[in-house]
């Protein structure tokens, strides 16, 4: 695979990064996308396993298939694209995660600016009075618990089809998009708005967007340079290059 020398530069003189991630990245850490070849939408309906409503409907299956996937992601961890974009923050001023991941691996890899626009899986609340839990309360719990404070019911802190990202972070997400220098797109099919707004805002406002996927997107062809290949193959590569 070749690096454009452009790209190489543009990174070595850049003073903020910003790398906007989705299911792709995650990929080789064995987490399953959502579209694509294998992607649970596929096989899964995100109205009833990702929707307030059919949280409603059926909490008991969809507080089952989080659990599911929690126990996955505790057996898993951060592979070497999440570990590369890490260890950039040691060389760049300003490296910003902006992900729609909530499956926690950016922490887990040690980086420390993260935005997450979906919310985090091992985070829970309180749909009536707000009381935080974490995972941990509840690790063989498989029926949806019910909040020792109020009663409520107890649901996973991400965001839904339907339901509005915390705004205040996506408005963070956006002014670091527009300033930032170079801007990577990483492992996301770029579909889902408005979290897809965020490489758009970013080549407005004059950044370098750079896609790293396995296969075209939407967004392809309206991007600075695109590179082919796994996430965990290509970062860890374009590292070596900007270290060398
Ligand atoms: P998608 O599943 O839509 O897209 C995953 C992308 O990753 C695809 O474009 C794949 O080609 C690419 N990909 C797969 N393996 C890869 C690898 N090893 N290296 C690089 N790229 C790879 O996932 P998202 O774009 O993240 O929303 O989906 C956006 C949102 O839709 C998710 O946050 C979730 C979902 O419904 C909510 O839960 C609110
Ligand atoms: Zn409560």
């Amino acid at each position: 695979m070749e690096f454009p020398t452009e790209l190489i530069e543009k990174l070595k003189s850049a003073k903020s990064v910003l790398f906007f991630t989705g299911a792709g990245i995650s990929a080789e850490s064995g987490i399953d996308t959502f579209r694509g070849k294998g992607g649970l939408w596929n096989k899964m309906k995100p109205q009833e396993l990702a929707s307030f409503d059919g949280f409603m409907s059926n909490p008991n299956l969809v507080w089952e298939w989080y659990q599911y996937r929690r126990k996955i992601l505790k057996g898993t961890g951060p592979n070497p694209g999440h570990l590369s974009i890490a260890e950039f923050e040691k060389y760049i001023d300003t490296v910003t995660v902006v992900t729609q991941n909530v499956d926690n691996l950016h922490f887990r890899a040690g980086s420390s600016h993260i935005l997450e626009l979906h919310g985090n899986i091992e985070r829970n609340y309180c749909i009536d009075c707000k009381t935080y839990y974490g995972m941990d309360d509840f690790l063989d719990v498989d029926e949806a618990p019910k909040c020792s404070k109020c009663g409520g019911m107890i649901r996973p802190d991400v965001v839904w089809f339907g339901e509005n990202l915390p705004q205040n972070i996506f408005a963070e997400a956006e002014e670091i998009a527009k300033q930032s220098d170079i801007c990577f797109v990483v492992g996301t099919s770029a579909v889902v708005y408005p979290a897809a707004y965020i490489p758009k805002s970013a080549k407005e406002g004059g950044s370098y967007v750079v896609e790293i996927n396995i296969e075209p997107t939407e967004i392809t062809n309206s991007v600075d340079c695109s590179l082919t290949g796994k996430s965990g193959e290509i970062l860890p590569k374009l590292l070596e290059l900007f270290l060398r």
